[in-house]
């Protein structure tokens, strides 16, 4: 990740390109993290969730080359300062760990859905802190495939661009991620928020345009190592709720279900169950309260989200509990919770704008003392989906 603009960005991938390739890039796209307003954790119980993209962005310049075909797609990381060449005739994995994975995946999902890869060079470079919770992994893998759309031509709807993107994260790299981010950074508009129903894949777009709210972003800068295995675990036990249940969906499930079986569930399990069951109510009564203008309860809805993150999801940490608690606590906030997988990672925090830039500073000097370790902020707003730029 870089401190750069997306403009910088844009002009210093080209700049690489022209320098290790010594032509320009026949194209240019990039593709957002994003942050998540609200419904955690349950994109895979068929929930819903409302994430809006950052104004932070992956690019992706490439070229065909005149090489024989199948031939090679080359691929530079500016971030990682590692070339990767993928043979195109068979797109095995990658030996270059995530990055190369993440890159190496989605060659092979856009090739199985018939997209005729032309031998390549690309250059690419992120502005989207990495395992910040902001999605940095699947920016890359939009930008990948909105990249061969162009390159080749050939459009695929965004719902299915955003399936290839999920599946390379399952297959390639062995995260067995819902979809939300993936179909974020694909279908996220300027100025809205995208209300996401996980159980069908249907959307909507939510304007968010209201001047005085801001959107704040503090990266806690921790990030706990149990992250991986501790996602699965959370997946496995809700599936095993489910069961239980005796329903084939979240979806079905009311609190009076969920609470008349507390005592034939294992304890942890009830309180997966109910996390899930409580986050896919507080997201739609987010999302109509913010259509409705109503900031104040869609505050306390990102409070009640994070509480039950923290105490009945167990997915928070000392660190981020710390941001909110402080957050809650400072003149300007609207409310506040932690974004993305959780163990780590930003919080989300909304705020008069007017008094973003002192709740920022008081804030962040306040975790400082309380932790040591400092934190790293920034505003954004309702951005731009992946898309081309030249
Ligand atoms: C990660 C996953 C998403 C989602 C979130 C938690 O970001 O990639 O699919 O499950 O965690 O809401």
């Amino acid at each position: 990740m870089s401190d750069l603009s997306t403009i910088q960005l844009v002009e210093e991938v080209r700049a690489q390109f022209q320098a290790k390739f010594g032509s320009d890039p026949d194209v240019v796209v990039a593709a957002p993290g994003r942050v998540n307003l609200i419904g955690e954790h349950i994109d895979y119980c068929d929930g819903f969730v409302l994430p809006m993209a950052i104004d932070r962005y992956t690019v992706v310049a490439a070229k065909a080359t005149e090489a024989e075909t199948p031939g090679t797609a080359e691929f530079y990381s500016i971030d990682m300062d590692d070339t990767l060449s993928v043979p195109l005739e068979k797109i095995a994995k990658s030996e270059h760990g995530f990055w190369g994975n993440y890159v190496t995946g989605v060659l092979a999902g856009m090739a199985d859905q018939g997209s005729e890869i032309p031998p390549l060079q690309a250059v690419t470079r992120s502005n989207v802190p990495i395992g910040g919770g902001l999605s940095s992994s699947a920016s890359l893998e939009v930008a990948v495939s909105t990249m061969i759309e162009a390159i080749t031509g050939t459009p695929i709807d965004p719902v299915t661009k955003g399936l290839v993107c999920q599946k390379a994260e399952h297959d390639f790299v062995g995260v067995p991620c819902g979809i939300m981010d993936q179909f974020a950074s694909t279908l996220c508009q300027k100025d809205h928020v995208l209300l996401l129903d996980c159980q069908d894949q249907s959307f909507q777009q939510i304007p968010f345009t209201n001047p005085d709210v801001a959107v704040l972003i503090i990266n806690s800068e921790v990030k706990h190592e149990l992250s991986g295995g501790e996602y699965a675990q959370r997946r496995s036990s809700c599936e095993k709720a489910l069961r239980l249940l005796e329903s084939a969906s979240f979806r079905d499930v009311t609190m009076d279900q969920v609470n008349a079986k507390r005592d034939s569930m294992d304890p942890v399990v009830f309180k997966r169950a109910k996390h899930v069951v409580g986050e896919i109510a507080r997201t739609t009564d987010a999302a109509a309260a913010l259509q409705a203008d109503h900031w104040e309860k869609v505050g306390d809805l990102m409070y009640a989200s994070h509480n039950s993150l923290r105490d009945d999801f167990e997915v928070s940490c000392k660190e981020l509990d710390i941001l909110v608690e402080l957050a809650s606590k400072t003149d300007g906030v609207i409310g506040s919770r932690m974004t993305g997988g959780g163990f780590g990672g930003c919080t989300v925090t909304l705020v008069e704008r007017d008094k973003a830039a002192s709740a920022t500073e008081s804030i962040c000097s306040q975790y400082e003392q309380a932790t040591g370790v400092k934190p790293t902020a920034f505003v954004t707003r309702p951005s731009q989906g992946a898309h081309r730029i030249a």
